[in-house]
């Protein structure tokens, strides 16, 4: 028996994977796992079961909650549907059809299915229909990512086109998106989004299409080239999942002062933290690399950090499930804290958010990449696990992050 039959444990790996030798063939890694359920867990599950089928039905519920609000600040804001944890996504309109995305920061190329897409997997979501389009531009370049799961890899393929994009209210004009024709019903199947948004720079994206958050600046729709974004972590308030500000920062959202840090490495959001430890005292990297991913469920470490992190956690092989790992709920208030030195700051993070609690069975937060040699193996990504206790403004101009606790 899995949870994933009723549609929880869709656990996401939204990461472009960048290929080594070809700029152009670059790989997204879309992770799913599915957990082991306990026969006396049934009637929670059952109750799960009904409010993911709610939630499925996204045609209702994306257009009534991912509302576009504006926050106190003025700043144009997109409200944010958490879907258990796992999937933060919201409603954008293509040539007027809405569609729900996931906001996907370790990407750089907005798609969503084509209605060309006959697959049982698209008609199960919203289908772009060029015909429907007043403001529909053809480009019709081939267009395709390759997903890398545990299993095999898989790969999404379609052609460019160019329509108006809406977004919190503002409409972008001639944005260059990916139609799909084809997609792996295996990790698209359950899930609740129709397409992913991607939020980070050009220099990532295939076909080198200018990603939506540029042209927003570059039309003079916002005024300033940055983004904010916070995660909630609350899965029983799936509408009030956390806000994606765009062109400005709230200060009523966090506390303190932003602290800010020069990106790494342009084109992921990434970063180097001075350390990354458990207690604050056993380190488990020094001047790390890292990525700040929303479109990943869990935080990803290098393999030999998982082992150590499972030592720690008393894990062992046996309590693997399908790539994720459980852990007693009892234990979950004696574990450390993991500090995440940003900037010359501290940041910590409790473990009752690294630590995932569906309904009684409690998951760490932590999962590694099979070691496939590739360039991310030493790599961490930070993803929505992470994010939750954070503020965190995406400045695309002075490539830069900043960070403080949320609010
Ligand atoms: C696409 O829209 C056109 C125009 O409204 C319509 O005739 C056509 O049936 C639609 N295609 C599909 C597959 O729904
Ligand atoms: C969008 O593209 C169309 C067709 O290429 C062009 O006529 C129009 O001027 C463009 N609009 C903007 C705002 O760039
Ligand atoms: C995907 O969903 C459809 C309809 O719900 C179902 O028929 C199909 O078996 C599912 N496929 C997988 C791989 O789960
Ligand atoms: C299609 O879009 C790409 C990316 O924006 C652009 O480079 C290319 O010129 C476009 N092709 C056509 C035929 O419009
Ligand atoms: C989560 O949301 C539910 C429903 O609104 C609420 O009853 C509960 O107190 C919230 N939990 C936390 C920890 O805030
Ligand atoms: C996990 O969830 C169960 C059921 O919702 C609750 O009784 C338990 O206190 C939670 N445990 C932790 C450690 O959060």
């Amino acid at each position: 028996m899995q949870f994933g039959l009723l549609g929880l444990s869709f656990v996401l790996l939204a990461l472009l994977l960048a290929s080594a030798e070809a700029r152009r063939s670059r790989r997204k890694g879309i992770h799913r796992v599915e957990l082991q359920r306990d026969t006396d867990q049934r009637k929670i599950l059952r109750n799960l079961g009904q409010q993911s089928r709610v939630i499925g039905s996204k045609l209702g519920l994306v257009t009534t909650t991912a509302e576009v609000t504006s926050a106190k600040s003025g700043v144009p804001t997109e409200t944010l549907t958490n879907f258990f944890n796992t999937e933060y996504y919201g409603k954008v309109s293509i040539g007027g059809q809405s569609f729900g995305v996931l906001f996907d920061t370790a990407s750089a190329n907005l798609w969503v299915p084509s209605v060309k897409c006959t697959q049982q997997v698209c008609r199960q979501h919203q289908r772009y229909n060029s015909s429907r389009s007043k403001t529909y531009v053809a480009n019709g370049s081939a267009f395709e990512i390759q997903y890398a799961t545990r299993e095999e890899a898989v790969i999404l393929q379609g052609f460019l086109s160019t329509d108006k994009l809406k977004i919190a209210g503002l409409s972008i004009q001639n944005q260059t998106f990916a139609e799909i024709t084809s997609m792996p019903e295996s990790v698209f199947n359950r899930s609740n989004f129709d397409g992913i948004f991607g939020l980070g720079f050009r220099s990532i994206s295939i076909g080198d299409v200018n990603p939506p958050l540029f042209n927003l600046y570059e039309q003079g729709l916002i005024d300033e080239p940055l983004f904010s974004l916070i995660l909630n972590r609350n899965a029983s308030e799936p509408s009030n999942g956390g806000k994606l500000l765009l062109g400005g920062s709230d200060p009523t959202l966090y506390s303190g002062c932003l602290t800010y840090v020069p990106l790494s490495n342009v084109g992921y959001w990434q970063i180097t933290l001075a350390s990354i430890s458990l207690d604050s005292q056993s380190e488990l990297c020094a001047n790390c690399e890292a990525i700040i991913d929303a479109g990943t469920s869990l935080i990803v470490v290098p393999s030999a950090t998982l082992a150590t992190i499972n030592r720690r956690f008393g894990i062992t092989a046996a309590d693997k499930r399908d790539g994720v790992y459980t852990i007693s709920c009892d234990k979950v208030s004696s574990l450390p804290d993991l500090t995440f030195n940003i900037g010359r700051r501290d940041f910590s993070l409790p473990a009752s958010s690294y630590i995932l609690n569906y309904s009684g069975t409690c998951v760490s937060g932590f999962i590694s990449l099979p070691d496939g040699g590739n360039d991310l193996a030493n790599l961490w990504v930070l993803g929505d696990v992470f994010l939750g206790p954070f503020y965190i403004e995406f400045d695309m101009e002075y490539k830069r992050i900043a960070i403080a606790p949320k609010l």
